[in-house]
């Protein structure tokens, strides 16, 4: 795998656009980093931004949640290394004592049911500052733990980690939140459930008024309620 470091780019995700072969990219800060569903992502100096694209022969697009298992795991992992309890809030967010910690976008190519190309973006907060205005729903390595953080480290755990093959089961097991009450947010507001499993596609299995509901994570957003 190639491995790429730049000082400053739009959004490595982006910049992966513009490959043709398996790659890492890393950056040290994004002019415009990308969030998923549209927004942007707050991506100034000292935070670890990385995107990884793959070219597949034979990517049954039905196994797409593979993927998002592998980065998932893999940022717990990291977040493990430095001795926090991290958790994923379904589906692409690596949570720290209820506040983001990292965020995921991926973004895949399809012809026709096979994934051709994946871009799988992270973006941990660890040195970086983070906008007062995210100061109730974000963390960084730095500020749980009351100190600088070496991002060569943070770099080298997360290569050891991004490399193996991680299964559904070890994602969930970062989820503490099945069997409690989740608010799911769609364009047409939201609605209260309990979360009950996260299947092998990806989709979360939840329950409403004693009916089982199967909603998947490009409908719905979810906020785990205290
Ligand atoms: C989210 O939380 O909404 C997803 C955030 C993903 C951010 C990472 S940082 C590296 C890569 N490049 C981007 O522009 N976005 C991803």
């Amino acid at each position: 795998m190639k491995i790429i470091e730049l000082d400053e780019v739009s959004s490595t995700n982006d910049y992966c656009k513009t490959l043709t072969e398996n790659s890492v990219v890393f950056a040290r800060r994004q002019s415009c980093g990308k969030g998923t569903k549209g927004r942007s992502f707050s991506s100034g100096e000292g935070g670890f931004y990385v995107s990884i694209v793959n070219f597949y022969k034979d990517f049954k697009s039905e196994n797409a949640f593979k993927i998002m298992v592998n980065s998932c795991v893999a940022v717990c992992k990291t977040v493990e290394y430095f001795n926090l309890k991290p958790e994923i809030r379904w589906a692409n967010d690596v949570l720290v004592k209820g506040k983001k910690i990292c965020g995921t976008l991926i973004e895949n190519t399809f012809n026709k049911n096979i994934i051709s190309r994946s871009i799988v973006g992270i973006g941990i907060n660890v040195n970086n500052e983070l906008p007062t205005e995210l100061s109730d729903i974000a963390t960084s390595l730095s500020c749980e733990l009351n100190s600088k953080i070496n991002l060569q480290t943070v770099k080298k755990v997360f290569l050891k980690n991004i490399n193996k093959n991680f299964s559904v089961n070890d994602y969930k097991n970062y989820i503490g939140w099945f069997n409690s009450t989740v608010t799911l947010k769609t364009a047409n507001g939201e609605e209260k459930a309990v979360a009950k499993d996260v299947d092998m596609s990806g989709n979360l299995i939840c329950e409403i008024d004693g009916n089982i509901k199967i909603v998947s994570a490009a409908e719905v957003s979810l906020r785990t309620d205290d």
